[in-house]
């Protein structure tokens, strides 16, 4: 790998369990954990398509359609106080135990914070975990309108950094995401925090880790 300027990190999946949403998804199902995978697939291709379709709507808008989408689908009911209940969980994500440990280990190179979400969202996200003062960047795709893996949102990236793409490294868990940001000219880490196989899009991660605290400075 070649010296490293900035690192750039994915938010949901890497910095921030997705998964926390299981507690609150107790009060419509007996099955929580598969509730929070169809709800967070289905947001996922959400992105996706509208990425494709060119029909931006920001990532709390899609959050939610696919959360009501996976009620449907799982035949399950829930009161639209339930939905704002299981929505508002997605605000006090926990952050995984690796991450403060991994961000204060890098310190002195800009870290920054590229995800899908709402402005909104990764605010309060960050907040919530006490990450503020670990990362001087928090970066959403807000800005350009539409989803990852579209270049212009990884663009957002050496823009903000004031770097080339090749001189960052991208952190995801996300294979897809790593795919994309390799795709762009990133040196790219993958944190494959489920044992996940790598993907087959032809680009290969530059690194592959399985906790935070494992990148090099
Ligand atoms: C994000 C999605 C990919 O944070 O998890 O951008």
């Amino acid at each position: 790998m070649s010296p490293i300027r900035g690192y750039v990190f994915d938010a949901y999946g890497t910095l921030f369990d997705v998964h926390s949403v299981v507690e609150a998804g107790r009060e419509i199902t007996s099955d929580p954990v598969t509730l929070s995978a169809t709800w967070r697939q289905k947001q996922l291709e959400y992105t996706w398509l509208r990425a494709l379709m060119g029909t931006y709507a920001d990532f709390w808008e899609v959050t939610e359609a696919a959360l009501r989408y996976a009620i449907r689908q799982l035949g399950l009911a829930a009161t639209d106080a339930q939905i704002r209940r299981l929505m508002d969980a997605y605000l006090s994500l926990a952050c995984f135990p690796d991450v403060k440990p991994a961000l204060g280990r890098l310190a002195g190179r800009p870290r920054a914070v590229l995800s899908n979400g709402a402005p909104t969202m990764l605010a309060a996200a960050v907040t919530a975990s006490g990450l503020t003062t670990f990362l001087e960047h928090v970066i959403s795709v807000d800005r350009v309108k539409t989803y990852k893996p579209s270049p212009r949102v990884y663009a957002l990236g050496p823009e903000t950094l004031g770097a080339s793409a090749g001189e960052l490294l991208f952190v995801s868990s996300n294979g897809w995401d790593v795919a994309g940001a390799k795709a762009f000219g990133y040196q790219v880490a993958w944190c494959n925090r489920s044992g996940a196989p790598e993907e087959e899009l032809g680009v290969r991660a530059d690194l592959i880790v399985d906790a935070l605290d494992r990148l090099p400075r």
